[in-house]
C-alpha cells in the first residue's frame, strides 16, 4: 500500500477524498466506475492520474471537482464536503477555488483569446477591463502576447490549450484539474503544452491533478497515481521527488500571476 503521506503542505489546504464509489446506470445495467478510492491532493503538488480507458479517470476527477456527485464517499475541501453541497454552493466553489482545462473546444469560438481568459473572474464580478489586464498578463506569460484579440478558430491547438490553462488560472485557484489535455494535439506540441501547464500551475502555487493515458505525462508531474477497474491500483514519485515539493516560495518567481490584492472589490 501506499506508505507516504508527502511533508508539509506550504500553507494550503489539500484535497481529500474518501472511500469514493459511483455506479452509473439503472439496476438492469450497472457500471461501477470507482469502487472505493481515496486520494488526497496536498497543496502545490502536481498529481497525474493514468490508466487505460474505461479505468474511471475522468469519473474520478469530476467527483474530485465537484462536477459529479460520488454514489458514496466524501471530498473534503477547505472544510466543506464537495460531494453534499448544495448545486449553488459547488458552483461558486468551482468558479472560485477551482481550475479545469479539458481535451480541447472548451473555448468559446466567438471572444477573442483574452476575453476567454478573462471569463472566470469576469464571472465572479471582476469589471471587465481589470479581468482582462489579468488575463493578458497571463497569456504574455504562457507565450501569447500579441495573440490576445485572437478567435480561437484563428489559434492552433497548443495556442488554444495555452489559452485554457490562463483561463484555469486567472482566478488564483487551488486546485487546477486537467483531463486529458493534450489528448488532441500531436505529441511534441502536447509535450509543450504539458511543459507550460505544469510550470505555471506550480509557479501559481495550485495544485494539478491531470488525468492523462500518455505515459510521458508522468514525467513533468511530482506523483502519479494509476487506475484499474475503479481503484487506485499504483502509486509512485517521479525521480528526485521525496515529496509534495510545489511551494509558495516559488510564487514570486514568475512575473505574471493574478489579482489577489484586487479580491476586495466585489
Ligand atoms: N455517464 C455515464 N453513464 C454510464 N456509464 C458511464 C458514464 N460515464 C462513464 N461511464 C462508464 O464508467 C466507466 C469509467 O469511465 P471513465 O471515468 O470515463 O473512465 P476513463 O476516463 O478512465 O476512460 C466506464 O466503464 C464508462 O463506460
Ligand atoms: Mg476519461
Amino acid at each position: 500500500m501506499t506508505s507516504t503521506h508527502p511533508a508539509p503542505s506550504p500553507g494550503g489546504s489539500p484535497l481529500v477524498a474518501s472511500a469514493l464509489t459511483k455506479v452509473y446506470g439503472t439496476a438492469e445495467a450497472t457500471t461501477h466506475a470507482l469502487a472505493g478510492v481515496s486520494l488526497t491532493v496536498h497543496p502545490g503538488e502536481s498529481l497525474a492520474i493514468m490508466g487505460p480507458s474505461g479505468s474511471g479517470k475522468t469519473t474520478l476527477l469530476h467527483c474530485l471537482a465537484g462536477i459529479l456527485t460520488p454514489t458514496s464517499g466524501s471530498v473534503a475541501w477547505r472544510g466543506e464536503d464537495v460531494a453534499t453541497l448544495s448545486d449553488a454552493r459547488r458552483t461558486v466553489l468551482r468558479r472560485n477555488d477551482f481550475g479545469f482545462v479539458f481535451q480541447s473546444g472548451q473555448l468559446l469560438p466567438e471572444l477573442p483569446a483574452v476575453e476567454n481568459a478573462a471569463l472566470p473572474l469576469m464571472l465572479a464580478g471582476t469589471s471587465r477591463a481589470e479581468a482582462t489586464a489579468v488575463a493578458a498578463r497571463w497569456l504574455a506569460h504562457l507565450g501569447l502576447a500579441g495573440m490576445e484579440q485572437r478567435r480561437p478558430g484563428e489559434l492552433s491547438g497548443g495556442q488554444a490549450q495555452r489559452v485554457a490553462i490562463a483561463r484555469a488560472l486567472v482566478g488564483s485557484p487551488g486546485v487546477v484539474f486537467a483531463d486529458e489535455p493534450t489528448g488532441a494535439l500531436d505529441q511534441s506540441t502536447g509535450s509543450e503544452v504539458l511543459d507550460v501547464l505544469t510550470h505555471a500551475t506550480r509557479a501559481s502555487g495550485a495544485a494539478l491533478v491531470i488525468v492523462t493515458h500518455d505515459a510521458g505525462v508522468a514525467r513533468h508531474c511530482s506523483r502519479t497515481v494509476t487506475m484499474r477497474d475503479g481503484r487506485i491500483s499504483g502509486e509512485f514519485y517521479a525521480p528526485g521527488t521525496k515529496a509534495a515539493p510545489a511551494s509558495a516560495a516559488v510564487q514570486h518567481a514568475v512575473p505574471a500571476p493574478p489579482a489577489t490584492s484586487s479580491e476586495g472589490a466585489r
